[in-house]
């Protein structure tokens, strides 16, 4: 038996002759020596049943038919038809208390499998696959998947959907009997791509309760599946989504499969939170080590295609006043590119939107101590457009066949090198001529006919934009790149290790945004997750909100404006102030923190909060989403603090809604100190709020 464990979970594998399987994935125990080993080996070894095989197989790790596994198996792939069957043995085996790496051979398949399981310090389960053809003849990879056995109590499961505007919604599912998918086949992750699947116990909230998560380190096609078996085996899965003969692995050739990211948590869903923060927080390029995130105003609610030079320098000269550390200009500054129908695919500066070249207003930005950000999406083309019209061949395409169309661009083959050399050239040029930091780098369409000289090329073309963000940083260096795809349709725990930042979606109204930021938020720490105050009235929902519902909406995440703000009147242009300000001084504790979320919370408000690592100091909003549905107003509580501290709460007044439907305020207001005991259990009565309104509090120790 092998037993990896860190602080709160453990997993163990057995080797059991010629199969190798999981035998537990959960809370943390501990196996004291071989007769304890021994033990939860003969306590979990199956009864043979009535009308079944002979065999009784664990949850193997490769689910070969050929030994007795009737779900959905690891492998699946052939040689022209034959050799689709395998049976696997271990050939090598290595491990350490927190990694495992097991080379599987099944000598007549001719195929070998590495397999890497790594459970980081905070309970993240890393796994690594390879899987090698050493035969001759051509092997037909089919899939790769990554499968974990889930506990008998696991009997609900989350994952999430949506569209442009409206990414990230939850779905919460009892687990029954079969097989339940996703799978997205955008080309890209996708507005409806799940970005982590949950198992869960049907009491699990967000506080309490167990939770397996498993999700895909990867911005390609993805299958995300549970499975429940008549034998009682239940499990997750996930991987690659393969098309018909993507991977066809000559003799020698092996199939990289993208990485899955898993774990455990006991502590609900914010302990799964909290073990993806603190993992990708430990990377040692995470962005905040290198730069606090820099308050952004991007222009294109502000302008869209009317680059107007003179406008621009007046809204730059408002963001200077109310604090504005970044400033970007989107959509409309290249080519042929007035509108979304020409143009794209052309990274030159067009002396019709910017006669005298991007130089002027750049300085006139940097002067201000401003810096300046620019719009790509290097991966698409016009059909209207300079380069589709010298290289029409550079596009996916079925030979003799143009894809259908979206918002009238065709997807560039980065997979040809002429293709690759052009976008990387042209962008890098623009970069080196001018003072740019930062890109913010779209992806507008879903991919349908992803194929490059005849053959599906998906998978290269999620490497290949991986190649080609690398590559820009490896020439400039600090250069920050955000991911964008229509708002939040690429944003997933594979582009974290090659981007900074997402856009998290165009849905700009806080209202609706509450929830996308919620659950994007789920496995995606705020720091990465781009959140903007928008317009008073909204241009996607034309909902007018308060400034201060507008700006707490935007606090907990890489904070900016959407808006042309020489719009914005005296009392917004004071708020945004202090938002600002707000944001600048708290911005190292909003993306370090611990994530608290309430269960507790009846009716439609949110409850999000943030705990200094140390404990001494949180900030947290309410959100009053609807009218509340009691006469009374709510109690709140504040869970995470150290039970035995003492805190002062306080709410940021400025910031938070100042019209109640109350006579007189709840008898706390504006300020009280409490324990970190009471401030969990007893809680602090709240105001009267109107519905599309919300509360700052400020929380530090005494
Ligand atoms: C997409 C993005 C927007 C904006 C436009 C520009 O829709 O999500 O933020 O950049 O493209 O065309």
């Amino acid at each position: 038996m092998i037993h990896l464990s860190q602080a709160r979970s453990s997993i163990l594998f057995e080797a059991d002759g010629d199969s190798f399987s999981i035998l537990y994935w959960g809370k943390k125990i501990v196996v004291a020596d071989k007769a304890a080993q021994e033990s939860i080996v003969r306590a979990l070894t199956k009864p043979s049943y009535h009308g079944a095989l002979d065999v009784s197989p664990g949850n193997l790790i490769l689910r070969e038919h050929s030994r007795g596994w009737m779900g959905h198996p690891a492998l699946r792939g052939h040689r022209s038809g034959v050799s689709a069957s395998n049976a696997f043995t271990v050939k090598n085996l290595h491990h350490t208390d927190s990694t495992l790496t097991i080379d599987f051979a099944d000598s007549i398949a001719g195929l070998e499998i590495k397999v890497t399981y790594t459970l980081t310090p905070s309970d993240i389960l890393l796994m690594d696959a390879e899987v090698t053809n050493v035969a001759e003849g051509d092997y037909y990879l089919e899939h790769f998947l990554y499968w974990l056995p889930l506990a008998e109590q696991a009997d609900e499961i989350l994952d999430f959907y949506g569209h442009w505007t409206k990414e990230r919604q939850p779905q919460r599912r009892s687990i029954g009997y079969g097989i339940t998918s996703r799978e997205g086949f955008e080309g890209r992750t996708g507005h409806d791509y799940t970005i982590t699947q949950v198992a869960l116990n049907h009491a699990t909230g967000f506080r309490h309760g167990e939770a397996w998560s498993l999700g895909m380190a990867w911005s390609g096609n993805n299958i995300a599946h549970v499975e429940r078996l008549i034998d009682g085996h239940k499990s997750i899965g996930a991987g690659e989504y393969l098309l018909p003969g993507e991977v066809i692995l000559a003799k020698g050739q092996s199939y990289k499969a993208p990485r899955a990211v898993a774990t455990f948590s006991d502590k609900g869903l914010d302990g799964v939170t909290n073990n993806h923060y603190t993992w990708i927080r430990s990377r040692s390029n995470h962005i905040t080590k290198v730069k606090p995130r820099p308050l952004t105003l991007n222009m294109w609610e502000a302008v869209y295609f009317d680059h107007t030079e003179a406008a621009i320098r007046k809204m730059v000269d408002k963001a200077a006043e109310i604090g504005v550390e970044r400033v970007v200009l989107d959509d409309g500054w290249f080519g042929s590119r007035r509108d979304d129908r020409s143009g794209l695919g052309d990274w030159v500066v067009s002396d019709e939107a910017w006669p005298n070249g991007l130089g002027p207003i750049i300085e006139y930005i940097n002067d201000k101590g401003i810096e300046f950000g620019l719009w790509f999406e290097g991966e698409m083309v016009n059909r209207d457009s300079d380069i589709y019209r010298a290289y029409p061949d550079w596009i996916l395409q079925e030979p003799g066949r143009i894809p259908v169309e979206g918002r009238y661009q065709q997807v560039l083959d980065l997979t040809k090198e002429g293709a690759y050399n052009h976008v990387l050239s042209q962008v890098d040029t623009v970069l080196t001529e001018n003072n740019i930091g930062y890109i913010k780098w779209d992806h507008n369409r879903h991919l349908t006919d992803p194929i490059s000289d005849g053959r599906p090329a998906v998978r290269q073309q999620t490497e290949a934009i991986y190649r080609l963000f690398d590559e820009l940083k490896r020439r400039h260096p600090g250069l920050e790149i955000e991911s964008c795809s229509s708002g939040g349709g690429r944003i997933d725990l594979g582009m974290i290790e090659h981007a900074d930042r997402f856009w998290t979606s165009d849905q700009n109204d806080a209202l609706e945004r509450q929830e996308i930021q919620r659950w994007s938020a789920l496995v995606i720490p705020p720091e990465f997750l781009g959140t903007h105050v928008g317009p008073t009235v909204g241009h996607q929902m034309h909902r007018t909100h308060s400034i201060s519902f507008r700006v707490l909406n935007a606090l907990f995440g890489h904070a900016g404006i959407e808006w042309n703000i020489n719009e914005a009147n005296a009392e917004e242009t004071e708020v945004l102030k202090k938002y600002i300000a707000f944001y600048k001084q708290h911005r190292n504790l909003l993306h370090s923190g611990t994530v608290v979320r309430s269960d507790e919370i009846v009716g439609s408000a949110y409850l999000y909060g943030t705990v200094a690592l140390d404990k001494k100091e949180a900030i947290f909003t309410y959100m009053q989403l609807t009218s509340i549905d009691n006469f009374g107003p709510l109690v709140t509580t504040f869970d995470g603090l150290d039970k035995d501290s003492r805190y002062q709460i306080s709410v940021v007044e400025e910031l938070s809604a100042n019209e109640f439907t109350q006579k007189s305020p709840p008898g706390w207001w504006p300020s009280l100190a409490l324990t970190g005991d009471h401030l969990a259990h007893i809680g602090v009565q709240l105001p009267v709020l109107k519905p599309e309104s919300g509360l700052l509090f400020h929380i530090k120790a005494l």
